[in-house]
C-alpha cells in the first residue's frame, strides 16, 4: 500500500461518515525496535525504526468544542464526545487514544479546536507494532496542525505518551510514540531516555544484503494485562535496592550481584546487557564491516534469550519462530515490544528469506498454530501531513 491509498483510504472515510472533505490527512507509522527492549522506563538506550506501515486521520474543524471519533476499524464504536468533559477513564476502547491526545494537549495548556477525525490503518493490531502509539502520534500532528499549532515533536512524543498512560491506562514508556514521530528514512533512532536526546543512526539493511523480516506470531499482547507493569515495578525495586535513580545507572553486569533476589536480579541483569547491546549495535552499524550484519544479528539472538530466561516476557510461539528462523539461516532473531505476544524481528541474509519463512510457518503448522504473519520491512519515515 502506497501512502496515497492511505491518504485515499481515510479520506473516503472520512466523507462516509461526515461528508464532505477533511482539512487534511496526517500519517503515523508503527515501530519496530532493533534494540533496547524494556529500557525505556528503565531510563536507558532504545534503537527502533519506523515501519512504512501506519495510521492515517483525516481530520477537519468541526463543531466547537466536540471531537468526533470514527475508525475503518472499529465501524461499531464511532463516539462523539464534548472536549470539556474529558477525564481518565471517561472514554473506554479505541477512542481513549485520539481522546486521550486531545485532553493532554488541552492539559498542557494547548487549545484544541473541535474536530471531526476519520482513521484507518494497515499496522497490523495486536501485533506489537505500535498500533496505538500511531494513532495516537497521527492524531497529535492533525489536532495541533488544525489549531495553527508548532509543538516540537519530541514535546509532542511526551503529550502521546501521557494519553496513553493517564487517560487510556497503559503503563508504557516514551520509545513507541517517539518512534513514530521522530524516525528518519534509512535510520534507526538513537534515543537516551534519560536526557532525551536523540540521533539518526544510517542503517540500511539492504545494502548490507540482509533483509527486515517481521513475524506476527498472531499471540496477542496486552499491555494492560499486569506483567509489564510488574515488570516496571521489580526493576523500580531493584534500583531501589542497589541506590540508584534507575537502573540506567547501572554499567557493570556484576552490580546486580549485589541483589540477592534472584528475580530482581535476572531483570536488573536484562536492562543491563540490553543497553550495552545498543550500544554495540550502533557502534556496529557506524563500523564499515563487512561482518556487521551477522553481528548485529548475533546481538539480536542474544537478546532474545535475555528477555526470555532473565526478563522471562517471551512466549511459546516467539520461541519457536526464533529457533526455527536461526536453523534456516536467519543473522539472528528476537521478540520485539512488551512481551507475551506480538511480532519476532529477523534479520536474514537477501537470500535467505524465502527458506525462513518457509521455515517458520513448517515449525507453526507442525504444532497447529495459527498460521505466522510476514512482513518485510525497511527503516522509514515518520508522523507527517500526506494531503490537503
Ligand atoms: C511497549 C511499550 C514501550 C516499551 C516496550 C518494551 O512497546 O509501549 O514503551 O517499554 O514495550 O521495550
Amino acid at each position: 500500500m502506497t501512502d496515497t491509498d492511505r491518504a485515499r483510504g481515510a479520506r473516503e472515510l472520512f466523507g462516509a461518515r461526515f461528508g464532505g472533505a477533511p482539512d487534511g490527512v496526517w500519517l503515523a507509522p508503527g515501530r519496530a525496535n532493533l534494540m533496547g527492549e524494556h529500557t525505556d522506563y528503565n531510563e536507558g538506550y532504545v534503537l527502533p525504526f519506523a515501519l512504512g506501515q501506519g495510521v492515517a486521520v483525516a481530520a477537519a474543524r468541526g463543531a466547537a468544542g466536540r471531537l468526533a471519533l470514527c475508525s475503518r476499524q472499529r465501524p461499531s464504536r464511532e463516539t462523539e464526545i464534548a472536549l470539556d468533559d474529558l477525564a481518565p477513564g471517561q472514554v473506554t476502547g479505541w477512542a481513549a487514544y485520539p481522546a486521550g491526545v486531545a485532553w493532554a494537549l488541552r492539559s498542557a495548556g494547548y487549545r484544541v479546536p473541535g474536530a471531526r477525525i476519520a482513521v484507518d490503518s494497515d499496522v497490523p493490531e495486536g501485533a506489537g507494532l505500535s498500533s496505538s502509539a500511531a494513532l495516537e502520534c497521527a492524531t497529535a500532528l492533525a489536532l495541533t496542525e488544525l489549531a495553527g499549532l508548532d509543538v516540537p515533536r519530541a514535546e509532542l512524543a511526551g503529550l502521546a505518551r501521557r494519553a496513553e498512560n493517564d487517560f487510556a491506562g497503559v503503563p508504557s514508556g516514551i520509545m513507541d510514540q517517539s518512534a513514530s514521530l521522530l524516525c528518519e528514512p534509512g535510520h534507526a533512532l538513537l534515543l537516551d531516555c534519560r536526557s532525551r536526546e536523540s540521533s539518526q543512526i544510517p542503517f540500511d539493511p539492504a545494502r548490507g544484503g540482509s533483509r527486515l523480516l517481521l513475524i506476527n506470531t498472531r499471540a496477542r499482547h496486552e499491555l494492560t494485562a499486569g506483567e509489564y507493569g510488574r515488570r516496571r515495578a521489580e526493576c523500580e525495586q531493584a534500583a531501589r535496592l542497589l541506590g540508584v535513580p534507575s537502573l540506567r545507572y547501572l554499567t557493570d553486569e556484576g552490580e546486580t550481584g549485589r541483589l540477592s533476589d534472584p528475580v530482581l536480579r535476572r531483570r536488573a541483569r536484562h536492562v543491563v546487557t540490553d543497553n550495552a547491546r545498543v550500544l554495540c549495535v550502533v557502534a556496529l552499524l557506524g563500523s564499515a564491516s563487512g561482518a556487521a550484519y551477522p553481528e548485529i544479528g548475533a546481538l539480536l539472538t542474544q537478546a532474545h534469550l535475555s528477555l526470555r530466561d532473565d526478563f522471562e516476557i517471551s512466549w511459546p510461539e516467539a520461541d519457536v519462530a526464533v529457533d526455527a528462523a536461526l536453523d534456516a539461516g536467519a543473522f539472528g532473531a528476537r521478540m520485539i515490544g512488551g512481551g507475551f505476544g506480538g511480532s519476532v524481528l529477523a534479520l536474514v541474509p537477501a537470500g535467505a528469506r524465502d527458506v525462513v519463512r518457509a521455515a517458520v510457518t513448517g515449525a507453526f503448522a507442525g504444532r497447529s498454530w495459527t498460521e505466522p504473519g510476514f512482513l518485510e520491512t525497511a527503516p522509514s519515515g515518520s508522523a507527517r501531513r500526506l494531503s490537503g
